[in-house]
């Protein structure tokens, strides 16, 4: 992959173009990770994206977003859970990824407080999910995950299963109020039966311990999370009524005395061979514990000294997680075979010899891209060392030299799609004519590879929704040949009795299955449009697109234009909000074949693809760019949105020159601040919807 340039290198053009491409990718992982429990990407990949962006802010601190992940910790929670307000916000710590990194922490802290030796806590970093618990009288009234760090989601019937969350405090000395903070895992053991009974049962299996304890926390039915044999570790705490102690030291103890497991490994230290030794102890007992850590914290142990030291931004100055590094391995190459994703990318996959890394087994590993395979010249019957960091997708690191079999070839990077069509592979290039390291199939619908996850992606909750239609039914529909393509699923019904023959249906999920593809004769056109899986058009673009053209018909004579590249045609839609060149060359692509306009004329003649409403341009809100910020009482956030958008206004994430209007609901901060200072005109919930009744 090319190297970025460097963040003092940077131009403020390119700045401001990196930091919102961060922003973005940033908060889609962070939806991934907290609200989807399914990560995409390693911890280390993030990490460095989350650095690359402080280092950008850090140089332009002018260009520093009102969403930049720096001020963000976690995700927004979701829809399912009531929102609970942390008495004190839940903070995240600043990472130190080396024995100097360390040093340096203890450094600052000592010329802060202007000391020769301070006292920390070392204390096993553990890699579960936090929880905030609320204990009145000694009584836990509630619970709740972090969320976005101020406003997390209400799980107090889920934490409540939880055998080592106590609802009622022993011992004395707790506050009439306290809320309790710690980490909510699962151990090695359990997280392997887990996976076991989801695989026997044909469910999703969990990429680690930590996503399956958060999976398990955030079910909606108590009872789920009851069976899942989640434990928890009490550090630290929020907002309480009395002070309990002078040390955190001390407060692990009254933690203890109070009912809850606190880390054994856990001791006091000082000076740098102190922080050094109580990291190396707990690299040596990491194996032994039976549950994933991921560093070690140290926090200040003096609680008047924390206070002193207070907070940056959004993590304390008086702690730090010192991370371990990614696990390593070595094992063999056995071979290299190329996938080929739903929009024709073309990754090589490493096929590996079994070798267990961090109490994992691994079998394969990423290699990117040709030029990754060129950069490291690994070759079939290579020794290679392996990385699993963050625990997603392993990722080879380098070759051993001296372990590689004489006949080894250098690899040749395929110029067929590996399919049975043989399609031309062909390297992508940006809107712009470069060349990128991307290999792409042609194919498109034509690939089998392609169809498989284009019908996957055709069939999923948020394009056409045919429930009943899984993977194995794609797979062994088309392995018969009965659906070739997208129209053929609304044709299915013409094979009811082959498949009743087939021995795996019976005539109720048969008769389900039909009825659920025929409800969704009737689409939206956001949804139809989403649903083609054209390279760049999310459901984001498509519901733009949807409401820009309105009609199918519409739509579908535009991309023809736009694929004959007509000037008028690729204007209009360039001029759509948030559509640029990638989206146009995708189109205009993906129409220019003549299999896929074919296919998609075919689609549309089995369905009624509703007409999109189109966006209001006589109102009084009309071409206005709003912002809604702060808590909404009377609506969610996605209702506010969809409402303004109806009514032609534009939802803006953020207040700048060219807000018109700011809606402000209980606890708006910085947007509110930002708009009186630009003098931009603020409503509130009541304002804003007596506005829009009046419409
Ligand atoms: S203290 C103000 N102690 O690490 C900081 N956190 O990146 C309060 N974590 O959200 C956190 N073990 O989920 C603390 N012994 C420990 C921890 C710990 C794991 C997690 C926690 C926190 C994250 C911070």
């Amino acid at each position: 992959m090319p190297e970025p340039k460097p963040a003092d290198a940077l131009t403020e053009a390119e700045a401001v173009e990196e930091l919102t491409r961060l922003a973005d990718e940033i908060a889609a992982h962070d939806i991934r990770y907290h609200q989807e429990d399914s990560p995409a990407i390693s911890d280390a990949d993030y990490d460095a994206m989350k650095r690359r962006n402080g280092e950008i802010e850090a140089r332009f601190p002018h260009l520093m977003r009102e969403n930049s992940p720096s001020l963000r910790v976690g995700a927004a929670r979701a829809e399912q859970f009531s929102a609970v307000e942390h008495g004190v916000p839940m903070l995240s710590l600043d990472n130190a990824f080396s024995d100097e990194d360390a040093l340096e922490f203890d450094a600052r802290v000592r010329r802060f407080l202007r000391l020769e030796e301070v006292a920390y806590t070392a204390e096993p970093k553990i890699d579960g999910l936090s929880a905030s618990l609320r204990y009145e009288n000694g009584v836990l009234v509630q619970g709740a995950t972090r969320g976005d760090g101020r406003i997390g989601e209400d799980v107090t019937e889920n934490l409540r299963t939880i055998k080592e969350i106590p609802r009622r405090l022993s011992g004395a000395g707790w506050p009439d109020v306290i809320e309790v903070r710690g980490e909510v895992y699962l151990g090695h053991q359990e997280f392997a039966a887990l996976n076991a009974a989801a695989e026997a049962a044909g469910q999703k299996t969990y990429a680690n311990p930590r996503n399956a304890a958060a999976g398990s926390l955030r079910q909606v039915d108590p009872s789920i999370t009851r069976g899942r044999p989640l434990r928890f570790f009490a550090y630290a705490w929020g907002h309480y009524s009395q002070p309990f102690a002078d040390t955190q030291w001390k407060a692990l103890g009254l933690l203890k005395e109070w009912g809850f497991q606190t880390t054994p490994e856990s001791q006091c230290v000082s000076g740098p061979e102190g922080l050094m030794a109580a990291y190396r102890a707990m690299e040596t007992m990491r194996p032994e514990l039976g549950y994933d850590i991921d560093g070690v914290v140290y926090k200040v142990d003096r609680l008047d000294w924390q206070q002193r030291l207070g907070f940056v931004t959004r993590t304390p100055r008086w702690a730090t997680a010192r991370k371990f590094p990614a696990q390593q391995a070595r094992t063999e190459l056995e071979a290299i075979d190329i996938q080929v994703g739903r929009t024709g990318a073309l990754t090589p996959v490493a096929r590996l010899k079994p070798v267990t890394v961090g109490g994992v087994v691994v079998t394969n590993a990423t290699l990117h891209n040709a030029d990754e395979i060129a950069r490291l010249d690994v070759r079939v019957g290579d020794t290679v060392i392996l990385q699993r960091a963050g625990d997603v997708i392993p990722q080879i690191l380098s070759v051993v030299p001296e372990e590689r079999p004489k006949n080894a070839v250098s690899y040749e990077y395929p110029h067929e799609c590996p399919c049975p069509l043989k399609t031309p592979v062909v390297r992508e290039t940006t809107a712009g004519g470069a060349e990128t390291v991307v290999r792409r199939c042609s194919g498109e619908f034509a690939c089998p590879f392609q169809k498989l996850a284009h019908l996957r992606h055709f069939v999923s909750r948020r394009a056409f929704d045919i429930e009943g239609l899984g993977e194995k039914h794609l797979v062994a529909f088309t392995e018969r040949g009965w659906i070739a393509s997208p129209a053929d699923i609304f044709r299915l019904a013409d094979k009811r009795a082959e498949l009743l023959d087939t021995e795996r249906y019976g005539e109720t999920s048969v008769r389900n299955l039909l009825e659920n593809i025929e409800a969704r004769r009737r689409i939206a056109l956001d949804r139809f449009i989403y649903g083609l899986g054209i390279r760049h058009i999310g459901e984001t673009t498509a519901t733009v697109m949807a409401r820009g053209y309105g009609s199918v018909d519409t739509f579908l004579e535009a991309m023809d234009k736009v694929a004959d590249r007509d000037p008028e045609a690729v204007e209009d839609l360039d001029a759509m909000d948030q559509i640029g060149a990638a989206v146009i060359e995708a189109a205009a692509a993906f129409f220019a074949e003549d299999h896929n306009r074919a296919m998609v004329l075919d689609l549309k003649g089995q369905l009624d693809v509703q007409e999109a409403e189109k966006p209001k341009t006589d109102t009084a809100v009309a071409g206005k760019t709003v912002v809604f910020t702060g808590a909404l009482e009377k609506m969610t956030r996605d209702e506010a949105k969809a409402q303004a958008e109806r009514l032609g206004a534009k939802v803006s994430g953020s207040v700048s020159k060219k807000t018109d209007l700011v809606v402000a609901g209980p606890g708006a901060g910085s947007k509110l601040k930002t708009a009186t200072e630009l003098g931009i005109q603020v409503l509130s919930e009541d304002d804003w919807l007596a506005l829009v009744d009046a419409i």
